[in-house]
């Protein structure tokens, strides 16, 4: 079990799959690692293979409006994906570039142990809660599994292509607010 630096350093290095050789920087997460509420994307973008930072193109843009919208400022949450390197022209991963990289994020939860995941869309959530994760009819739901909480919003993306999801996503993140001041997670 490797600490913060040894695992960082692991993920700068890798190259268990084939994403290694097109990546500008590994995305590894940013944020507080000590962080109560941990979220969960799918993977880096141009943006973010640019910056080695995650959710900072368009989309971040926008989950940060939503995170200020419910009072949580973005250097108190833990922000992370399952991939860490960028797929060419931001195709969905691939169930082997994902099992090759799942360990990191595993990792990163032992180390934060988050009293709240919420997976943002439908790839992290298939991944991290269940395989038939249905986001229409699923999001803003709360499951229990081991000693965690978790959740799934629609992906800030899916907002810009479908603002008509957006009255949902502001509930969502209302209620991930409360549920963080209340007692229960
Ligand atoms: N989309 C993601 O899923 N993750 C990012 O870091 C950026 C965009």
């Amino acid at each position: 079990m490797a600490d913060w630096e040894e695992l960082e350093r692991q993920c700068r290095e890798c190259t268990r799959c084939a994403l290694a050789e097109g990546r500008t920087n590994c995305v590894f997460g940013t944020g507080s690692r000590t962080a109560s509420l941990m979220f969960v994307g799918e993977a880096p973008g141009a943006r973010e293979d640019e910056t080695g930072i995650p959710f900072v193109g368009a989309a971040g843009k926008l989950l940060d409006l939503y995170l200020g919208a419910v009072g949580i400022a973005r250097d108190d949450v833990y922000i992370a994906n399952i991939l860490k390197c960028r797929p060419p022209q931001n195709r969905d991963p691939l169930p082997e570039e994902q099992d090759a990289c799942i360990g990191y994020l595993r990792e990163q939860v032992r180390l934060i142990r988050p009293r709240l995941i919420v997976c943002l869309g439908r790839i992290a959530a298939m991944r991290l809660i269940k395989p038939d994760f249905k986001i229409t009819r699923e999001h803003g739901v709360f499951f229990k599994k081991n000693e965690f909480t978790l959740c799934a919003v629609y992906h800030p993306a899916a907002l810009l292509r479908d603002p008509a999801k957006k009255e949902d996503m502001y509930k969502d993140m209302k209620a991930i607010a409360a549920l963080l001041a209340s007692e229960e997670a």
